[in-house]
């Protein structure tokens, strides 16, 4: 049997309609999982939903609403998990916010909690929502999508990277915490990926070659690029790996730019 295959796993993945949530959804499908489809927009989880399941087979997608900063939506999204498959064994905590561009000293109150509720609070909820089956059962994967924007200083997504920075030690924290209970705790570092949200740094072909001139491999990577990180944590080829952050950037962060 394949190291990456994940049948009769069942995974939760937030922000999969589209991206790289709905990357991760499609190739841990194929690796035979259950899927879960979750954003704020029924329509557009149903349309990635029923996408899985024609190419997959019925039954392998459900499609849940979920606000990431509604804690009470991340309950009924656990909850209806549960009801559909019996458990979840593969958390992806994939969705996150960038409501503010531009320099720290200009950031209202406001953005900057927004920012750390839906990057690194809502995570903590959804993990310590699921966490307990997977300590039950003595198995499990938790993976947070972060960012290199948490690795790096910035002028312009300073706060973006402070909750992305914290994500990688809310990954460290946990992965002490449940390590001994046998579930695992990572996050995966992208850099820019060709998705709406970072579509103003790849839309216009000047400022796609600005934002990958200090890569390694110049090029945007594509959302399938960063979900097969996640389905190597999720599977047992990443089964003596957690606490750490994978990063998936093309060169980006190793780079002078020369
Ligand atoms: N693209 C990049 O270059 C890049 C680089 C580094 C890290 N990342 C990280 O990768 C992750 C995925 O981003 P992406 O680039 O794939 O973005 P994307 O293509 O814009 O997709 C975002 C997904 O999250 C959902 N979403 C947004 N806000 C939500 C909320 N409040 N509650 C629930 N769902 C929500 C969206 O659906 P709805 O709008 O319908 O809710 C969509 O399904 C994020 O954590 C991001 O920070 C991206």
């Amino acid at each position: 049997m394949s190291l990456f295959d994940m049948t009769g796993q069942v995974a939760l993945i937030t922000g999969s309609s589209r991206g790289i949530g709905k990357a991760t959804a499609e190739a841990m499908a194929e690796q035979g999982a259950k899927v879960v489809i979750s954003s704020r927009k029924q329509d557009a989880c149903d349309a990635t939903a029923a996408e899985i399941n024609a190419r997959f087979g019925d039954g392998t997608a459900i499609s849940v609403v979920a606000n990431i900063s509604s804690k009470d939506d991340l309950q009924n999204l656990v909850n209806a998990t549960r009801a559909a498959f019996g458990k979840i064994t593969a958390l992806v905590c994939n969705a996150a916010s960038n409501p503010y561009y531009g320099p720290g000293l200009g950031i209202t109150d406001d953005q900057f909690r927004k920012i750390m509720d839906n990057n690194i609070l809502s995570n903590h909820w959804l993990i310590t929502m699921v966490a307990p089956e997977m300590l039950e059962r003595g198995e499990g994967s938790i993976t947070i999508i972060s960012s290199i924007g948490g690795l790096k200083g910035s002028p312009i997504i300073g706060a973006y990277g402070i909750s992305k920075a914290a994500d990688m030690q809310v990954a460290r924290n946990f992965s002490v915490e449940f390590g001994p209970r046998g579930v695992r705790v990572n996050c995966i570092a992208p850099g820019l990926v060709r998705t709406d949200m970072a579509r103003a740094l790849w839309e216009n072909p000047e400022n796609l070659k600005r934002s990958t001139a200090a890569s390694t491999l110049k090029r945007i990577g594509e959302p399938h690029e960063i979900a097969g990180a996640a389905v190597f944590l999720a599977s047992k080829a990443g089964a003596f790996t957690t606490g750490q952050t994978i990063v998936c950037d093309g060169g980006a962060t190793i780079s002078g730019g020369a």
